[in-house]
């Protein structure tokens, strides 16, 4: 065999075993099992799962500055309504989430439109198991939010590029205006807490929010969306060791020192990997002593800095059963891809659907989605062709896949 053929048939085999790691992934088949039911639990509700998000149903954030939504992926400008001037039970069914909820219930989708068409937000695993067991249950006007988003100060140790959140104020949350009713309220019903805020585990708020609810409600599910930029101390394992945790949701950006102090600045990497295996070493003593597993997630959001970093991304979390989630930033339009001349954006395309794998673009979709979406209809058509080109050789190679 020739040197160039040799080399061609060994790159072919890795392909092939990266394949097999990435998509046989037991996470990655848990994860497309979890999105097939809450796909499920869409249809027999008699909805569309293109048209279709139960989030405003069920959820309800609140910002820094009091401001009140219904879900973190709209981002924090997306406001309902404001504490200030409102209270959470009259934002939760206000005229704007009644039109948001009536949207999904009828199928016309303007406000999540894009959300629904290129990021696939509303076909969420986590809200599967959110579903009422009686569809009819869903209506414009809802009893009470059983998922609360809580979003209390903005004090973070880093500054990250494309985030505001650590600019947002601190300490709005009092006990007048939040701590007392809630505990009548909100707390005693909800299904699920969804930790943000700016650096979580930096914040009294979050250590008093556990405590409390863990005494009310101990089967309530957390995630928390960490920098991991600190060290696992006592107090923090103590913490978590009071909740059932649904996810811990690493958020990282890249594992290139340099343009990760870039983007999450002035941000050591070192320190968040110390934290990562500090944090699979407590999941395995969390699981001897009978507590639930961290469920561990890597969120890692494409800008302009860290687009060649998807194959690497995604074996860094496979490699240590941590679930990738690659993500797209829109906005700051500044860092996001598609602020780029179309050439540019033409460009990185092409290069990565030459250079991802059929499981790496599988991974990829939020990506790639609203980069071919972003492009002229023969750029389109390319590039369609290239991933089904890619998807063909795959099953050849895989055919029970
Ligand atoms: C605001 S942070 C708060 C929690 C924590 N400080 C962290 O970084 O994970 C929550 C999530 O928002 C993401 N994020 C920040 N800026 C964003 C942007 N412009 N677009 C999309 N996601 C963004 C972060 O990467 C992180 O995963
Ligand atoms: S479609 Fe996405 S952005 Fe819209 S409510 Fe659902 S999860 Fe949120
Ligand atoms: S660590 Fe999180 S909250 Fe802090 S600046 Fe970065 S993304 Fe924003």
């Amino acid at each position: 065999m020739s040197k160039l053929r040799e080399s061609k048939s060994l790159k072919q085999n890795q392909r092939v075993a990266k394949n097999k790691a990435h998509l046989q992934h037991p996470l990655i088949r848990h994860r497309i099992n979890e999105v097939k039911y809450n796909i499920d639990q869409i249809l027999l509700g008699g909805f569309s799962p293109r048209r279709f998000c139960l989030m405003p149903f069920v959820n309800i954030i609140l910002e820094p500055n009091g401001s009140v939504g219904l879900c973190r992926h709209k981002g924090t400008e997306h406001s309902l309504g404001n504490l200030q001037e409102n209270t959470w039970q009259e934002i939760w069914n206000g005229e704007f989430a009644q039109r948001w909820r009536s949207e999904f219930l009828t199928g016309e989708v303007s406000i999540c439109e894009r959300e629904t068409k290129d990021q696939g937000c509303n076909l969420c695993p986590q809200l599967g198991k959110m579903f009422p067991e009686n569809p009819k249950e869903l209506q414009v006007q809802m009893e009470r939010p059983l998922r609360l988003t809580a979003n209390f100060n903005g004090f973070c140790n880093l500054r990250c590029q494309m985030c505001d959140v650590w600019e947002l104020p601190n300490g709005f949350y009092t006990e007048d205006n939040f701590w007392k009713p809630a505990r009548e309220t909100l707390f005693p019903h909800l299904k699920e807490i969804d930790m943000l805020s700016g650096e979580p585990f930096l914040q009294s708020d979050t250590f008093k929010l556990i405590d409390e609810v863990s005494a009310l409600n101990p089967t309530c599910q957390w995630s928390i969306t960490t920098n991991a930029h600190w060290k696992l101390s006592p107090k923090i394992k103590k913490a978590l060791d009071k909740i059932q945790v649904k996810n811990l949701i690493l958020s990282v950006d890249s594992f290139d020192p340099d343009t990760y102090h870039k983007i999450r600045k002035p941000g050591d990497l070192n320190r968040v990997l110390q934290t990562i295996e500090s944090l699979r070493h407590y999941e395995k003593e969390r699981i001897d002593r009978g507590l639930s597993p961290l469920h561990m997630n890597l969120n890692f959001l494409i800008q302009k800095d860290n687009w060649r970093e998807i194959p690497q991304a995604l074996s860094f979390c496979l490699d240590r059963n941590i679930h990738p989630f690659i993500t797209f930033c829109y906005r700051p339009q500044e860092h996001s891809l598609l602020e780029l001349k179309t050439t540019k954006r033409r460009q990185i395309l092409e290069h990565l659907l030459k250079t991802l794998t059929w499981d790496e673009i599988c991974l990829s979709h939020r990506v790639l989605s609203p980069l071919i979406d972003s492009l002229p209809p023969l750029d389109k058509a390319l590039a369609l062709d290239t991933m089904k080109q890619t998807k063909n050789a795959y099953e050849m190679e895989h055919p029970c896949d």
